[in-house]
């Protein structure tokens, strides 16, 4: 009998069962094409033996020893829970079903609330390579079904330094909800790269093999981390067909499944600011305006001059601005605790982030560490950071500057620096904005030389 049971063999369902064989764990497959299952069995060399292709869900339930545990792998949306709804009848009471696909965490939550049987939402992170040899893996739902299943999960996962890249978030959708925040920075991640790389083109007059050279330099320092390796083996790559590089081939617009727009949202709702987040984003949905964006330079030009930056203040930018997104993505993760009754635990969020998951980094390491010290303070004020951001700040500064001249946009890196100046100023300027509220619509405010509240200006109802 299987101990476990996979249905989707897409790229990542397969990959991932693959992964659960190669673990010593027999499995179940299913698939709707049954010629992908046959064809998936077939191929899987020395690891059909622990593979068992069913061609019904009636067959798959019964090759499942009992309580059964049966991952999905389908994709987000209506097919998750049409395949709920047609499996759920064929289980028995203690039978659990792991939705492992990239689901809304909303989704998850009323997936949870309506479940009739056990049911768990796990975020999986690292792409096929991931999935196929170790992820890292973020589950929510009740935690004895959690308990369950860990040992598979644990022996499945990425491992940093032997501890495997599996945890327990909390309840309901706190699995999907953290991996919507890993990939709201995964965006701002990609997108402050990308900004680099624009800075060394298009201002540098840099060739996309200096870049990716640059990138390679760059993964061996503190900005070490995955996004920043496979930017260099993209910069790097030469087109077979044409003998070009392949990066000046690939169109400048960026697709999205949805999950940095869901973060973006859902951050809104909880009134917790994540502008890098947000600018990655915009700018992503901005690059596939293209024909616009031609008009735009038909009309004006791109303006574009030289840029007056060293290579190394650049990469200062992406340590200071990477700083920034981790931190903007921490609180919001804190706060959606306290508002969803959750115990997020962060620290633990930076430790299975560290390996498997697209976002992995040295620097998630002193996240870690950082974020145990004291869980509610802003990342980038612990003591492991401030020498950090301190020290790499200016050349956020200078590059967020001499880009702005040269009329090359840095949206993501402007972000993060005008976050770390508003959150350096213990006097903002909002008191203008309280002024005006109070001036056209008597919203009244507070003042700095006296506790009462609700004060209003000599203007009183707009006319003074
Ligand atoms: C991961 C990735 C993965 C996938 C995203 C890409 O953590 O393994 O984030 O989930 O690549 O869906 O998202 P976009 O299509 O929105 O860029």
């Amino acid at each position: 009998m299987a101990e476990i049971g996979l249905i989707g063999l897409g790229t990542m369902g397969a990959a991932l069962a693959l992964n659960i064989a190669d673990n010593g764990f027999d499995i179940a497959v299913w698939n709707r094409t049954p010629s992908v299952t046959k064809e998936f069995h077939q191929t899987a060399a020395e690891l059909a033996a622990r593979i068992t292709p069913t061609y019904s869900l009636e067959e798959l339930v019964l090759a499942i020893s009992v309580p059964r545990t049966i991952i999905l792998m389908v994709p987000a949306g209506d097919a998750v829970d049409q395949q709920i709804a047609a499996l759920r009848p064929l289980l028995g009471p203690d039978d659990l079903i792991i939705d492992a696909g990239n689901a809304n965490f909303h989704d998850t939550n009323r997936r949870a609330a309506e479940a009739t049987g056990p049911f768990l939402g796990i975020g999986v992170s690292g792409g096929e390579e991931g999935a196929r040899h170790g992820p890292s893996i973020m589950g929510g739902g009740p935690r004895q079904h959690w308990d369950r299943v860990a040992h598979i999960l644990g022996a499945i996962s990425a491992k940093h330094d032997g501890s495997p890249c599996a945890t327990w978030m909390g309840d309901g959708g706190a699995g999907h909800f953290v991996k919507a925040v890993h990939n709201g920075i995964e965006y701002a991640d990609m997108q402050m790269i990308a900004e680099a790389y624009g800075i060394m083109r298009d201002g540098l007059g840099m060739e996309a093999g200096e870049i990716g050279a640059v990138f390679d330099r760059w993964n061996k320092g503190p900005l070490q981390s995955y996004l920043i390796e496979i930017s260099g083996h993209v910069a790097a790559a030469t087109d077979p067909a044409t003998g070009k590089p392949l990066l000046d081939l690939i169109v400048d617009s960026a697709g999205q499944k949805g999950t940095g727009r869901w973060t973006v949202i859902e951050a809104q709702h909880l009134g917790t600011p994540i502008p890098a987040i947000e600018a990655a984003v915009a700018a992503r949905n901005l690059s596939a305006r293209r024909k616009e964006r031609a008009t735009g330079e038909a009309i004006f030009g791109t303006g574009r001059v030289g840029v007056d930056v060293q290579v190394a203040t650049l990469e200062q930018a992406l340590i200071a601005g990477k700083i920034m997104c981790y931190a903007q993505g921490f609180t919001m993760m804190a706060q959606a605790s306290r508002e969803f009754g959750w115990s997020l635990p962060l620290p633990e969020i930076a430790a299975v982030w560290r390996a498997g998951c697209i976002i992995r980094s040295t620097m998630l390491n002193d996240m870690a560490h950082a974020l145990s010290d004291d869980p509610d303070r802003n990342l980038m004020f612990a003591p492991t950071f401030r020498g950090l951001v301190s020290d790499s700040i200016g050349g956020l500064r200078e590059t967020v500057a001499a880009a702005s001249l040269s009329g090359l946009p840095v949206p993501a890196l402007a972000s993060g620096l005008s976050y770390f100046d508003t959150m350096r100023q213990s006097r903002g300027t909002a008191n203008m904005i309280q002024g005006q509220r109070d001036y056209f619509g008597l919203h009244g405010f507070e003042r700095l030389d006296r506790d009462d509240k609700d004060h209003h200006g000599p203007w009183s109802g707009g006319t003074a």
